[in-house]
This record gives C-alpha cells, sequence and structure tokens, in this order.
C-alpha cells in the first residue's frame, strides 16, 4: 500500500514539474513494467511526443537499482541507433533519475498480439525476426546484450522494428558463471537475447493457435511447425547447440522465407 502511495504522490509531482518547468506537458501514463513507468508527453513549442521513463518508487531506496537505471540511460546516449530512442533529456526528482526520450508511436508485440488480436504467418513471423536480427545484430557490435527482449519490449511502427528498455541490459562479458548457464535469461553474452527472442518468436507463433484439446502439450507438439524450423528455434532456446552470434541466427533462419514454402 505504502508503495501505492507514493507512486501516487510521485506521479502528482511529476506532472506538476513537466508542465510547470518543462518545455513539455504531461499528457497521460501509457505504459508501466517491474521496473518504470513511462508516461506521454508533448513538446509545447513543436507539438512532437515524447515519453518520460522514470523509476519506479520501490526502487528508490535501492542504490543497486539505481545505478541500473543510471546505466540504462548511458547506454541510451552511446546507442545512437535509428531502432532505440534518442534519449533527449534526464534528470531527478525527490530522488527518482527519469529520463525523456523519442515516442514511437507504434505498438509493443504485446499490444499487436494481445490487444490488437494479429495473426502472424510463419513467413510474417521470420520476416519480423529478420528484422529483429538487424537491430540485435547492431547492439551486439557496440558490446551490448539487451537480455529482456520480450513482447512488451519490443515495437512495431510503419513495419520498422524498435527495442525499448535497457533497464536488464548489460556489456558483453564472456566469462560465464555455472549459475548462468543454468538460467540463459542472465547470460552477458549473445545467447541471451538470442534465448529471449526464440521466445518472442514463440508468441507470434502462437498467435495463430486455437487450442483444440484441454491438455496443454509442448510447443513443439502444439504448434505443428516444419522441422527445421523446430530444430531452428530449439537452438535459440539453447536445447540444440547455441548459434556463435546473433549474426549467424539471422543468416541460419529457414530458408523458406524466400520463396520456397514448407
Ligand atoms: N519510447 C517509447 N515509445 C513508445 N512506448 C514506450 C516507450 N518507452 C516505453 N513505452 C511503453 O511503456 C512501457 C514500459 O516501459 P519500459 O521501458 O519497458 O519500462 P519497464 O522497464 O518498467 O519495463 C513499454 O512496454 C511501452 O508500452
Ligand atoms: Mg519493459
Amino acid at each position: 500500500m505504502l508503495n501505492y502511495i507514493s507512486d501516487f504522490k510521485i506521479n502528482h509531482l511529476m506532472k506538476r514539474y513537466i508542465d510547470l518547468e518543462t518545455p513539455y506537458q504531461f499528457q497521460k501514463i501509457i505504459g508501466k513494467g517491474s521496473y518504470g513507468v513511462a508516461y506521454l508527453l508533448v513538446h509545447k513549442d513543436t507539438g512532437i511526443q515524447y515519453v518520460l521513463k522514470r523509476m519506479r518508487t520501490k526502487h528508490s531506496g535501492d542504490e543497486r537499482q539505481k545505478r541500473k537505471f543510471k546505466q540504462e540511460v548511458t547506454m541510451l546516449k552511446l546507442l545512437g541507433l535509428p531502432n532505440v530512442p534518442k534519449l533527449v533529456f534526464e534528470g531527478e526528482l525527490e530522488g527518482i533519475p527519469f529520463y525523456i526520450m523519442d515516442f514511437i508511436d507504434g505498438n509493443t508485440f504485446e499490444q499487436e498480439i494481445f490487444h490488437e488480436g494479429k495473426v502472424f504467418s510463419l513467413e510474417k513471423s521470420f520476416i519480423i525476426l529478420e528484422k529483429l536480427f538487424e537491430v540485435v545484430i547492431k547492439l551486439h557490435e557496440r558490446n551490448i546484450v539487451h537480455r529482456d527482449l520480450r513482447i512488451p519490449n519490443i515495437l512495431i511502427k510503419n513495419d520498422i522494428i524498435y527495442i525499448i528498455d535497457f533497464g536488464l541490459a548489460s556489456y558483453i562479458n564472456s566469462d560465464v558463471l555455472v549459475k548462468e548457464i543454468e538460467n540463459p535469461k542472465t547470460l552477458e553474452d549473445h545467447r541471451s537475447d538470442l534465448y529471449f527472442i526464440g521466445h518472442f518468436l514463440l508468441f507470434l507463433l502462437y498467435s495463430t493457435y486455437s487450442p483444440n484439446s484441454r491438455k496443454e502439450r509442448s510447443w513443439q507438439e502444439e504448434l505443428q511447425l516444419p522441422d527445421d524450423v523446430k530444430t531452428y528455434i530449439e537452438r535459440l532456446l539453447l536445447i540444440g547447440p547455441a548459434f556463435s552470434s546473433a549474426e549467424e541466427a539471422r543468416q541460419s533462419i529457414p530458408s523458406f522465407i524466400n520463396g520456397a514454402v514448407p
């Protein structure tokens, strides 16, 4: 309850601060995750919309979380990729760090699948995957792994893919600990992103699936995928031999998307 009240209070203070002390105006809250809250703003002179992301108040006493949030800001500043929102301002209010970035006026894949009811065929899913890999390869070239490539953190606007939320990102470190092999999400190398991309792909493919029995089966049984696609996904999920890089994973996309139908 206490957390709720202080989140409520900071929303109120933030709105007042934005409206009175910045060139922006608060419009609405557009997203909440476990680490941050995102507000939609509009620039009073240009009418261009931006997003302010602030840390959640429950983390305000946690120095580690605060450092992570600041690292997210640093990474966004360094990245300068067209498929990642550009940072335009950073600050702190009542001990809560925040930053302002470009607004991607599209949909997250969570919205696409669960709110808009979009359906992604095998071919469409792999076209999206190919575009996602192009962005992820650029991140890895800059020595960064995102480590949270989930449907609320990947957006699409006019068929272009954007990645947001670098809250769990890390610099690539190939000294792998045993606990990280057991939990691939925490790996500080390309395999963490490939693992998440494998799950992301399953979300796309499940959009065409309607269960015909009550019994829950594995994705391999439920989705009825061609063998090469199944093997491909198993490699992303580290059930099969891992790809040595995101580039290799991109190049290994099953070839049917280039014409031949499975
Ligand atoms: N730049 C942006 N453009 C459009 N929507 C955004 C942007 N940044 C955040 N969002 C929305 O806000 C949500 C939460 O932001 P996110 O950075 O993912 O926070 P968290 O770290 O808490 O997950 C996202 O899932 C998305 O819906
Ligand atoms: Mg998020």
